[in-house]
């Protein structure tokens, strides 16, 4: 019971948020080195043009990755630094960077998996209309092809895109990350439905140029859903609301089953199909297929969830929190339970094995006196979590977990606020220390979760 002993105990980042040297190494622009430039976009008026350096620094960082204990790092690829106008040109310096990266994962016996989009999009793309244009599909997979014919030799682990729900939902329908766009909603199913084209088309592109058998998967997000006892109706209350669709259409994007039920089931949500009618794109047979393009792992980024039960008129409900209930710096609520029900739940419908690709918290972390960093509320959220995701792969296939995040990085609109890291980094210096939190997730990964 509970972890596999090849259990994938990993952190997450992505290339924006640690890379830095924006405009180095012939990296192209992104959508983000735009959007971050805009006066009143990000807090502070942050940009990642530096972030962790991450670029200069990595080989200290994959160090102490290995002094972690970490069995597995997932990272992206940032689109603009290999294919400066995101399709035809292809940038030497930038391939070289990831491949050493790979490189030193290795060396460091740490398992890379490579996300190719953690919201990257180059520039000269969304001048082109971006997602909206349905070149996009093609766009994607050439650059799938370039990953993976550079990248496949050494990496086995790819995941297509990370959050639809997000760079689809904040950037273009709520406009508050890149590209910044309100667009009518018309147009935002039809980037939706574009972005899983591609999503197809890429796994089609790694597993035709892959250079051994690859594992492929995808990484949405989406608010977890649990139930409040464990009388049987309540747990088919927060299976039905789980998979439900939002009827708030400022908030559809936020939809689990829109976003995955396509990938794995080949099917568009009933439900959804008919709500969201008048806005939807031409939708073919032909485009289901491609978006089912099999893959071989489910990801999930979970970081809370709500609690649900049964009402007395036969249909599911929000129960309300308690005052005062648990939460995050960030204020997302604290609810372990969401990391058992999550993966039951979604691995049931689904079918895969399932990958956490994303998990963690903010803190208020700050340089004690005695010049450490303590933090026990993330120990304490780490714990607490752990603890049902030990439960829920004692009971189905869960593969990994990857916590989020290695070390403080840009948190998107919220610049460098908002602290993720097991590391803490201190901006002025590019000093890394390790956070009370870092020792004790070795420790735990040491002991394979024993005593969760
Ligand atoms: C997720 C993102 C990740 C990070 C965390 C806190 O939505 O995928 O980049 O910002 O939230």
């Amino acid at each position: 019971m509970g972890f596999s002993k090849d259990f994938a105990w990993g952190a997450a980042t992505s290339s924006y948020q640690i890379e830095g040297a924006a405009e180095e190494g012939g990296k192209g622009t992104d959508i983000w080195d735009v959007f971050t430039k805009e006066p009143g976009r990000i807090a502070g008026g942050h940009t990642g043009d530096v972030a962790c350096d991450h670029y200069h620094r990595f080989r200290e960082d994959v160090a102490m990755m290995k002094e972690m204990g970490l069995k597995a790092y997932r990272f992206s690829v940032n689109w603009a630094r290999v294919l400066p106008e995101g399709t035809g040109r292809v940038n030497e310096e930038g391939v070289r960077f990831y491949s050493d990266l790979i490189d030193a994962l290795l060396e460091a016996g740490i398992e890379p998996y490579l996300t190719l989009y953690h919201w990257e999009m180059p520039y000269e793309l969304y001048k082109r209309g971006g997602w909206m244009n349905p070149e996009s599909v093609r766009w994607f997979g050439e650059y799938a092809k370039l990953a993976a014919e550079r990248f496949s030799d050494r990496v086995r682990y790819f995941f297509t895109l990370n959050e639809p729900q997000c760079f689809v939902g904040l950037g273009y329908l709520r406009g508050e990350h890149a590209p910044g766009l309100k667009a009518p909603l018309r147009d935002v199913f039809e980037i939706a439905h574009n972005a899983l084209k591609a999503h197809g088309y890429a796994v089609q592109m790694l597993r035709q140029y892959g250079k051994q058998p690859l594992v492929i998967g995808y990484a949405p997000t989406g608010s977890m859903c649990y139930p409040e006892s464990e009388k049987e109706e309540d747990i088919e209350a927060a299976r039905q609301m789980l998979f439900s669709i939002p009827e708030n259409m400022d908030n559809w994007t936020w939809s689990v089953s829109w976003w995955s039920d396509p990938v794995i089931l080949g099917e568009y949500p009933e439900e959804g199909m008919k709500q969201f009618e008048p806005y939807l794109p031409k939708i073919t047979e032909k485009d289901m297929k491609l978006i089912s393009e099999p893959i071989d792992i489910y990801g999930q980024n979970i970081y809370n969830g709500r609690c649900i039960r049964m009402g007395t008129d036969g249909r599911p409900e929000d129960t309300v929190r308690y005052e005062g209930f648990p939460k995050t710096a960030m204020s997302w609520p604290v609810t372990p339970e969401c990391l058992y029900w999550g993966p039951k739940f979604l691995y049931e419908r689904y079918r895969k094995p399932i990958y956490i690709t994303e998990n963690g918290m903010s803190c208020h972390d700050v340089v004690s006196v005695d010049g450490k960093v303590h933090d026990p509320n993330r120990i304490d959220f780490l714990a607490r979590y752990l603890r049902e995701l030990k439960k829920a792969a004692g009971e189905i296939e869960v593969g990994g977990y990857f916590q989020w995040s290695l070390m403080d990085n840009f948190e998107w609109a919220s610049g460098y606020a908002e602290r993720f890291g097991l590391i803490y980094v201190d901006y002025r210096t590019q000093k890394r220390i390790w956070k009370d939190s870092a020792y004790w997730y070795r420790d735990m990964i040491r002991t394979n979760g024993e005593e969760l």
